[in-house]
């Protein structure tokens, strides 16, 4: 019997009990602060395990004329080194396009990019090695942004174009007009746990991979195609991450192929973890933005028309690039209705970093254009931005004709007007507003600002196919259970959330479920845990195999206690038949074992609903929307362009949470990291095609001090009105589109040197340049 007596269980506190709902730590917090959780590199080496290192180009674009790896070979300790062609199988590891070459072959497309690699006795020696190769190069010519990109026409993926209404002619007849161009960088993952597979030969053709990836699936057909075997011959296994932002979706495959490769060829463990500054110089990031707008508007601030065109930084290869701007397109709305759009994105193909996914996965960068725009037209208008937003808000879910987003899906859970009218209020906006006027009038040299921006973010993957999930369930005969699922544990918190959903499902306490490493021969063809799916889908996934599990159990029981079927409950370790039945669900584990009843099942599910065609550009891409809104308060040192952000509120729709902490804790971290995007994360390429911010000594992403005094994150209550798992809404993403308001509000605050009547040119990062060089502007304007 468990801790609960009869007496203790009614109906009611049986039916109250819940799991999810709660805000139970994360499952691994307490082996995070010892410093016991075992990542990738953590794990105990393999007797004769190797270390290997990649040999990196020099030159941005170049045909390889000679490559000597003799000194290479000769270097302390070094066992092998390999080229393109020691590669048994297929040189590749483009997600998507097959344009990704593991090791260059006769010509480099980046500087950074790999060559060969080398393996050694140690991880230092084969280091050094690497940089002991001759390699001569013959130059070609570079294109290195997405403006030379586009002026060449060179794409790595056909543009791509969407267009509803006629937005030239609507243009046309608009009252007013702005007119604009923007630029926004790119941002480096900067997981904290680098890039790592340790590669571990098995019997016959096997192969074990113990990688740190978003994407195991991926990871096991990379590398049987780079081996040459079939897939069920390759494990691919990951317990945690130490962050992923979206760096370890795709870009994991490099390291685990060459990690493969030097195992196979020498039939010994190896194991290929990348130092930070191989790590900033080899893999792509997200993809930085240029944009040129025009839009139409009433004399209200209404969008009557709309054209943009966006070019972003791919890289050398195609990689994610083209969902990354299909996810920008279906973005550029955000939370406005848009009539009369002509969206056009373009890929560039640039002599850099092949760019990925991360954290919003194009969203982000489809919707700081129209924010950006938005302020625009409140300015030219003399209006608070606050009222222009509003008044171009999704109608109301009753209200027939602006609720179409510009690809044709319906939007039927728009909460946008109450979320942003309550944060409205707790944040006291207008009276803010006042206090910071005044200030400004007062004071020369520090300018304050202020900016509310909503979020409206998709969820689900736009192409279709992805958007199921799988998932195991062991019941041991102890009654303690063991959950395996398809996603994958970065520190967001799925496996937290996936142990609660089975948990709550089987009535038993969260301590009594524990959850296994994700392993593609446990879980076959998962998605990646990537577009804030994961705890939607798995945890769905895992619902359906506990729920098979409870059932199977619940009819033992009925039998057991003789009563209906109905009568049985499940709650905190304790299954109930009615007045004086009660067992222990260990105890009710025991007997259906002895009974011969399956204990284990699987669990699968498949998003209803979604449809997307890529041609038209048009369909129901998404499951439902997460909304969320946030106000920054910022002083600007107009001298020096320094800044700081005083204080800031964020209400954020997580539906019924299944986890308030995480949830919070979700949002406060996408908060900070979407703000070091868009103030002072600089991605910096000399004229050479050289990435010089390839350290944290160069690349500032924000620190304890750059955060705010107050900040202050609440979860807006809302019910999924799509059945999501226990109706939750996704929250891994969209939250990181909430700090458009920091960049707002320095823009507001830039603003005021030339009195509010004239649109600073800020571009992203707001670093201190690129704020003084807007102020200048402000001042010439206004001369
Ligand atoms: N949170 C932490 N701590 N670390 C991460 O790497 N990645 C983000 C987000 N939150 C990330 C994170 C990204 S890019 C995605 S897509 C989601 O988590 C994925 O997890 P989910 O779908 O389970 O929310
Ligand atoms: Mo997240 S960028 O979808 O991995």
């Amino acid at each position: 019997m468990n801790s609960k007596t009869e007496a203790f269980l009614t109906p009611e506190s049986v039916k109250a009990w819940a799991e999810v709902g709660l805000s139970h730590p994360h499952e691994s917090a307490i082996l995070h602060v010892l410093g016991e959780a075992t990542y990738t590199d953590d794990i105990p080496e393999a007797q004769g395990t190797l270390h290997a290192a990649l040999g990196l180009s020099a030159k941005a674009h170049a045909r390889i004329t000679a490559l000597n790896l003799a000194p290479v070979l000769a270097a302390p300790g070094v066992v092998a080194a390999y080229t393109w062609r020691d590669i048994p199988g297929t040189n590749d590891c483009g997600p998507i396009i097959h344009d990704d070459p593991i090791l260059a072959e006769e010509k480099v497309e980046y500087v950074g990019q790999p060559i060969f690699i080398v393996v050694a006795d140690s991880h230092d020696n084969a280091r050094r090695a690497a940089r002991k190769a001759e390699v001569q190069y013959e130059e070609l010519p570079a294109i290195l942004t997405p403006e030379a990109a586009r002026d060449a026409q060179s794409f790595v993926v056909p543009p791509m174009r969407l267009a509803r209404g006629d937005a030239q002619q609507a243009l046309e007849a608009s009252p007013h007009r702005v007119k604009g161009k923007l630029h926004v960088g790119g941002q480096e993952q900067f997981y904290l746990e680098g890039q790592i597979s340790y590669a571990i030969p098995k019997e016959g053709d096997g192969m074990l991979v113990l990688c740190s990836t978003q994407h195991p699936t991926e990871m096991q057909h990379v590398v049987a195609h780079a081996l040459h075997r079939p897939s069920h011959a390759i494990v691919v296994e990951c317990r945690r991450m130490g962050g992923g932002f979206g760096g370890k979706e795709s870009q994991s495959a490099l390291w685990a192929a060459c990690a493969a490769i030097s195992a196979a060829k020498l039939k010994r463990p190896v194991k290929l973890r990348a130092d930070r500054d191989d790590d900033m110089m080899v893999t792509g990031k997200r993809h930085c933005f240029y944009y040129e707008y025009e839009i139409g508007h009433d004399a209200d601030g209404r969008i009557t028309a709309a054209k943009v065109e966006m070019v972003s930084r791919a890289g050398f290869s195609a990689d994610l690039s083209a969902p990354v701007a299909t996810r920008a397109i279906c973005h550029f709305d955000n939370t406005y209705y848009l009539s009369d759009v002509d969206i056009r994105a373009m890929a560039g193909k640039t002599n850099t970093q092949s760019n990925t996914a991360f954290r919003g996965f194009g969203g982000p960068q489809g919707a700081i254009a129209i924010e950006y725009i938005v302020d625009e037209i409140a300015r030219n208008l003399g209006k608070d931005a606050l009222d222009v937003r509003k008044i171009n808000f999704y109608g109301r879910n009753d209200e027939e004709g602006r609720n179409v987003t510009q690809y044709g899906q319906k939007v039927v859970d728009n909460v946008i007007h109450e979320l942003v009218a309550q944060l409205e209020h707790d944040s006291a906006y207008r009276t803010r507003r006042a206090a910071i006027d005044e200030f400004n009038a007062r004071s020369a040299v520090l300018k304050k600002g202020l900016a509310l921006t909503p979020v409206k973010f998709g969820i689900a993957f736009n192409v279709t196919h992805f958007n199921q999930a799988g998932a195991l369930v062991h019941i041991y005969t102890d009654g303690s259970v063991l959950v395996n699922h398809g996603g994958t544990e970065m520190g967001q918190g799925i496996n937290t959330k996936v142990c609660q959903v089975v948990a709550h499902e089987l009535g038993i306490p969260l301590h009594r479920v524990r959850i296994s490493a994700t392993d593609t021969s446990k879980v076959a063809n998962t998605s990646a845990t990537a577009a804030s799916t994961g705890a939607d889908l798995n945890g769905k996934a895992a619902q359906d195999a506990a729920h098979t599990l409870r059932q199977r159990l619940a009819n033992f029981a009925a039998a057991q206690f003789g009563c209906e079927l109905a009568e049985v409950q499940f709650a905190d370790g304790v299954v109930y038949g009615g007045p004086g039945a009660v067992m222990s669900f260990a105890g009710l584990v025991q007997k259906a074992y002895l009974a011969r009843i399956q204990l284990w099942s699987d669990g699968f599910y498949a998003t209803p609903g979604l449809s997307w065609d890529p041609k038209t550009m048009s369909g129901n891409p998404f499951g439902y929307f997460a909304y969320g809104a946030s106000v920054s308060e910022v002083i600007v040192d107009t001298l020096t362009g320094e800044w700081k952000l005083l204080e800031a509120n964020a209400l954020y729709d997580a539906g019924n949470s299944l986890n308030p902490a995480i949830d919070i804790g979700q949002v406060e971290g996408a908060f900070i990291q979407g703000m070091g995007w868009l103030t002072t994360e600089e991605l910096w390429w000399n004229a050479g095609g050289k990435l010089m911010t390839h350290a944290p000594s160069t690349y500032k992403i924000p620190a304890i001090s750059d955060c705010p005094r107050n900040l202050e994150v609440k979860l807006f209550k809302n019910r999924n009105s799509f059945d999501s798992i226990h109706r939750s809404k996704a929250v891994g993403e969209p939250p990181l589109l909430l700090p458009f308001s920091v960049f707002l509000a320095i823009r507001d605050a830039v603003s005021a040197v030339g009195g509010h009547r004239h649109n600073p040119p800020l571009r992203a990062p707001a670093t201190c340049e690129s704020i003084l060089d807007a102020i200048d502007a402000v001042r010439a304007a206004a001369d």
